[in-house]
């Protein structure tokens, strides 16, 4: 595995390689979610390339930035027992300028749902993921569906900025006991663990209650906020694939959404229908 830190480099070097390049974007602290994502990125691509960046324009002030999970000789290790051809670990003052032309996150997508409770987090995202783009040029680029929202707001920016970008969505990985994989699981205690497993049991709750017929959006929330009692919510979310409101679900065409703080750590996790 060959490790590059620079942009420009690791540019000049996939350009000679001539190759099919898959990518995986990721800020480290890997677990098997990122494993499932290099796997996917193997079966169709020549070459796998990863970058590890803690991307500071997408935290907000008074967020994690500082006690992010940084592991980077793990990482490095896992990168390379997963086959990883090349692990880009750029720094932030290569990455970004003093009077940058910024990309944002659109106005109403951008700011709905976790961009409510983050404002500028998407514009952060966008930003960096523009860049990481176009400074690898791969074929399909690989992006879990825990970050929906994320997901939908960067299909959105390959549309409309006319990138030439296969994006690869990846199923979430669970836990045994069906908490989604995230870095920032390593915050919770064992008692906040056992809290955390509402949020998985509510969506297995409203996936349930679909497959007993029951459709109206109103109906499966109030059942969800039940369940996530006493939790503190962002947003319990029931919307079409397109993050549009719905009145129904329709399955094979919607989306449900959560986002809740278990003490002070704020976790994600949906479920498409
Ligand atoms: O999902 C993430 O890990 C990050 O938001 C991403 C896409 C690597 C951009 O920093």
């Amino acid at each position: 595995m060959k490790t590059i830190s620079s942009a420009l480099e690791l540019k000049a070097y996939l350009r000679n390689e001539n190759k099919t390049i898959g990518y995986v974007p990721t800020m480290g602290a890997l677990h098997e979610g990122h494993i499932t994502l290099i796997k996917e990125a193997k079966k169709n691509n020549e070459v796998v390339v990863v970058s590890i960046f803690v991307n500071p324009t997408q935290f907000l002030a008074g967020e994690d930035l500082d006690k992010y999970p940084r592991r980077d000789e793990a990482d490095k290790k896992i990168c390379e027992l997963a086959g990883v051809d090349v692990l880009f670990m750029p720094q932030a003052d290569e990455l970004y300028f003093e009077d940058e032309v910024k990309i944002v996150a659109p106005n109403v997508r951008g700011y709905v749902l976790e961009g409510a409770t983050r404002p500028g987090h998407f514009s952060g995202v966008l930003r960096v993921v523009m860049k990481l783009l176009n400074i690898v040029n791969p074929t399909n680029a690989y992006f879990g569906k825990k970050d929906a929202q994320q997901l939908n707001l960067i299909e959105l920016m390959i549309k409309q900025y006319f990138m030439d970008v296969n994006i690869v969505p990846v199923d979430t990985v669970r836990d045994a006991d069906g908490l989604a994989l995230s870095s920032r699981n390593v915050y919770l205690s064992k008692e906040q663990r056992q809290e955390a497993l509402k949020i998985p049991k509510s969506l297995y709750e409203a996936s349930k209650m679909v497959s007993r017929g029951i459709v109206n959006v109103a109906e499966i929330k109030e059942q969800m906020l039940k369940i996530l009692e006493p939790l503190e919510i962002g947003y319990v979310a029931i919307l079409s694939r397109e993050f549009e409101p719905i009145d129904e679900v329709v399955i094979g065409e919607s989306i449900i959404l959560v986002e809740a703080l278990v003490g002070d750590t704020r976790l994600l996790d949906n479920i498409w229908l």
